[in-house]
Formats: structure tokens, sequence, C-alpha cells
């Protein structure tokens, strides 16, 4: 699918804008309230929005770096959201903030206000090849570094030797913020797919 994707991106030019809903404060493995994001890993394209929706407790979106995923970079904040623990996990009216994606390139967040970024609170956004979403998640896990630290080459904290699923997928497609032009993609897809067989 990740071909016919591509494809599908280049020769569709009514495709619309996505908006890939994130789940701050829900627990990406059991559906339910917990730490992080759900999904935790998107691959929107420039024009795409990301929609943070609050579960329950005190959590906030804030854009880091991949070095630092645990230390604001001075760019996107949605600002603290406080939410009662009375409110089921996908109640409706929980608090939504967007931001718009406006290149492919990698972006970085964690929950600040929740703080649990060491604990993997954390997204990436496109991330790449050489910077994964499993890296970025065994960077959160270290202390954080130095101001001063940008000198040091990023690949020497990481001992990860697996990374083929962070790109291989679009694990957003399986998420709550499936839409309708999701759905007409992934259909058009495989009639595409079908005709270049
Ligand atoms: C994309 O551009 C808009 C308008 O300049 C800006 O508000 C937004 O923060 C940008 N998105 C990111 C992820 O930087
Ligand atoms: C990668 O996917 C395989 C199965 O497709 C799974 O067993 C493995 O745990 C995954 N690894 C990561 C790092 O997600």
């Amino acid at each position: 699918m990740k071909y016919s994707g591509l494809l599908l991106a280049s020769v569709l030019p009514f495709a619309m804008a996505y908006e890939y809903r994130v789940g701050v404060g829900k627990d990406e493995t059991t559906g339910r309230k917990g730490m992080g994001f759900d999904p935790s890993v998107i691959h929107p394209s420039a024009g795409d929005t990301i929609a943070f929706e609050f579960r329950s407790g005190v959590h906030s979106a804030v854009q880091s770096s991949f070095d630092n995923p645990c230390v604001g970079n001075g760019g996107f904040n949605s600002g603290v959201h406080t939410v009662s623990d009375d409110l089921a996990v996908d109640a409706p009216g929980l608090p939504i903030v967007r931001v718009t994606v406006n290149d492919t390139e990698p972006l970085w967040f964690f929950d600040e206000a929740g703080g649990l970024c060491h604990q993997g609170a954390v997204l990436a956004v496109n991330p790449t090849a050489a910077q994964t979403a499993t890296i970025f998640k065994e960077n959160a896990a270290l202390p954080p570094k130095p101001a001063s630290s940008s000198s040091s080459p990023p690949s020497t904290t990481s001992t990860s030797t697996s990374t083929a699923n962070d790109s291989a997928t679009r694990p957003d497609s399986s998420a709550s913020g499936l839409a309708v032009s999701g759905w007409l993609a992934t259909a058009a897809g495989v009639v595409l797919g079908g005709l270049f067989m």
C-alpha cells in the first residue's frame, strides 16, 4: 500500500488535505487512557493537519527535536489542557488543537505537561531512515542533553538495530482519525494498484 499511496498522491489532483487525529494521554497499545500519543508515529503530507485531542489528565503537545526529545525547541506548543478523569477516553467534545504540516521534514513532539516524556510520551512525524521513531524514543529515555551538545553526532547515543518498521507502514491509516478521504485514497490505491499490475 505504501507505493500505491505515493503513486496516488502524485496522480490524483483532487486528493484532499488529511487530518491526522492524535490522542494525547491515550495508550496506543490498549486504546485506553494512558501515557503518550495515539498513534505515536504519523506520516502526513504537506498541507495536512495534525489534530491533537487531549484525554483525561493534564497534557500538552510541544515540539522538540530528534536529539533532545523532552525539551521544547521553541516551535509549536498546544498549551496545557486539563481534562476531567470522569470523561471516557473517546468522549465527544474533548479539547483539540490543530497544527498544519507545511512540508515533509520530520517533526518531533512530546507531552510536556504530562511529564512522562522520558518514559516514551513522544510523537514522531515523518521519521526518516536515519531518524527513526524508535531512536527518537530511545533518545527520550536518555538524560537531557546540555544545550551546547549539537557538535556530538546523534547516532552515537543509539544502540538500535531495529528500524525497519518505522517507515514501512502508514499506521495512521488504522487510527481513529481515518477520514473519508483516507478511505477513498485506500480504495483508489487498490484500483490503481490493479491497473499497474
Ligand atoms: C506551518 O505554517 C503555519 C503558518 O505559518 C504555522 O502557523 C505552523 O506553525 C507551521 N507548522 C509547523 C509544524 O511549523
Ligand atoms: C516490527 O514488526 C514485526 C512484525 O511485523 C514485529 O514482530 C516487531 O516487534 C516490530 N518491531 C518494532 C520495533 O516495532
